[in-house]
C-alpha cells in the first residue's frame, strides 16, 4: 500500500534526523516538521478519515506508533544533547536526578472538534459568545416560550439549585440574554457546557453544545439552511449530505432538524444509524417572534435563525467514537489516539 510506504520512510527519515541532530533548537524544528500542527505525520492522522474505510484502522494504528517511536526518539535525543554539554562544560552535578522521560500534551478530542467548528463560523462572520451556566428560569425556559406547565420542559429536566435557579439545560438560554443587550444585526455562537438528568452511551448528564444566533432584517429559511449546509460541508467534507427534517421547539417557528448520512455505511445503512442510512444532528428554526418580544426586538422589523448542534455528537460523528463517556473519562489510551 502506497500510504504505508510512506509511513515507513517518513519513520525511517525522522529517525536518522533526529539522530545526527545535536543542537536542541534544531531538534525542535525537527519536531515541528514532523510533530507539529502542520507536520507531515500530523497531516497524514488528520487525513485518516479520506482514505477507504478498508485502509484506515491499519494505517491509524501505523502511523499512531511511528508518532510514538519519533516522540520517544526526540525525547531520548534531547536528554543525550543536554548529557552531552553538560559534560563539556565538564561540570558534573552530582545532586541532578537521572533524566525524566517525558511526553508532549494533546488536545482533548472535544477541543479539537470545538476549534474546528469555531473556525468555520469565525469565517462566515459569526461572533464568539460565552453565557452563565448557573442560569435562571426565565432565560433558560420561560423568555423562550417555554411556560412552567409546558410538556418541552420534560425533556430538559435539569439541576435546580433552588426555585428559580438551575444549570442550564440548553446554550438557548444564551438568546435572549444576548438580544436584549445588542441592537440587531445580531450573529453570534455560543459554545459551552450544559447539563440535564439523562446519561446513556449517547447521552451523558452534563455535554456541549454550540449555539448559532443571526438576527437582521429579511433573513429567511433559505440564510439558515445555506449556514448549516455550509459548516456541514466545511466539517464533514464535500461527500456527506444532509437532510432537514420538520421538527418542533418553542422557540423557533418554523422548527427544523437537519440529520447527516452515516459516514460508516455511506447512508446506505447499518447498525450505527439503526439502518436507517442517517444520523439526527442538530436542532434549528426560524426564531419565534414571542423570543424577539421578549428581548425587546420589535419582530415586524427583524426576524432571524438559531440553531443548536451538540459539540460531543460531532465529535463522536467525526471519530467514530461510539461511547460519549469516554470523552469524559480522562483514560490517556484513548485520548493519545487523537
Ligand atoms: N436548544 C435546542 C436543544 O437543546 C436546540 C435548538 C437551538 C433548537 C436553537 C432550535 C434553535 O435541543
Amino acid at each position: 500500500m502506497e500510504i504505508q510506504k510512506k509511513l515507513e520512510e517518513i519513520k525511517k527519515e525522522a529517525l536518522e534526523i533526529i539522530k545526527n541532530t545535536s543542537d536542541l533548537s534544531k531538534l525542535e524544528k525537527v519536531r515541528i516538521s514532523y510533530l507539529g500542527r502542520k507536520g507531515e505525520l500530523i497531516l497524514i492522522i488528520h487525513n485518516l478519515k479520506d482514505l477507504p474505510s478498508s485502509e484506515r484502522p491499519m494505517v491509524g494504528k501505523l502511523s499512531n506508533e511511528i508518532k510514538k517511536k519519533v516522540e520517544n526518539a526526540i525525547t531520548q535525543r534531547i536528554q543525550e544533547i543536554k548529557i552531552s554539554e553538560t559534560d563539556k562544560e565538564e561540570s558534573i552535578d552530582i545532586t541532578a536526578s537521572p533524566p525524566s522521560v517525558y511526553s508532549y500534551g494533546y488536545f482533548h478530542p472535544l477541543t479539537l472538534t470545538l476549534n474546528e467548528m469555531i473556525d468555520i463560523f469565525k469565517n462566515l462572520g459569526f461572533q464568539i459568545i460565552e453565557g452563565p451556566e448557573i442560569e435562571s428560569d426565565w432565560y433558560n425556559f420561560e423568555a423562550l416560550n417555554i411556560p412552567s406547565e409546558h410538556p418541552a420542559r420534560d425533556l430538559q429536566d435539569s439541576f435546580y439549585l433552588d426555585k428559580d435557579t438551575l444549570l442550564r439545560a440548553h446554550t438557548s438560554a444564551a438568546q435572549v440574554r444576548y438580544m436584549e443587550r445588542h441592537k440587531p444585526p445580531i450573529r453570534i455562537i455560543v459554545p459551552g457546557r450544559v447539563y440535564r438528568r439523562e446519561s446513556d452511551v449517547t447521552h451523558s448528564a452534563m455535554f456541549y453544545q454550540l449555539e448559532g444566533l443571526l438576527i437582521d432584517n429579511q433573513v429567511t429559511m433559505a440564510d439558515l439552511k445555506g449556514v448549516l449546509v455550509t459548516f456541514i460541508k466545511a466539517f464533514f467534507g464535500p461527500k456527506r449530505n444532509v437532510r432537514f427534517r420538520p421538527g418542533y421547539f418553542p422557540f423557533t417557528e418554523p422548527s427544523m432538524e437537519m440529520d447527516i448520512s452515516c459516514g460508516i455505511c455511506q447512508g446506505t445503512g447499518c447498525r450505527s444509524c439503526k439502518f436507517s442510512g442517517w444520523l439526527e444532528l442538530l436542532g434549528s428554526g426560524m426564531v419565534h417572534p414571542k423570543v424577539l418580544k421578549n428581548s425587546g426586538i420589535d419582530p415586524q422589523k427583524y426576524q432571524g435563525f438559531a440553531f443548536g448542534i451538540g459539540i460531543d455528537r460531532q465529535a463522536m460523528l467525526k471519530y467514530d467514537i461510539d461511547d460519549i463517556r469516554l470523552l469524559y473519562e480522562n483514560d490517556l489510551r484513548f485520548l493519545e489516539q487523537f
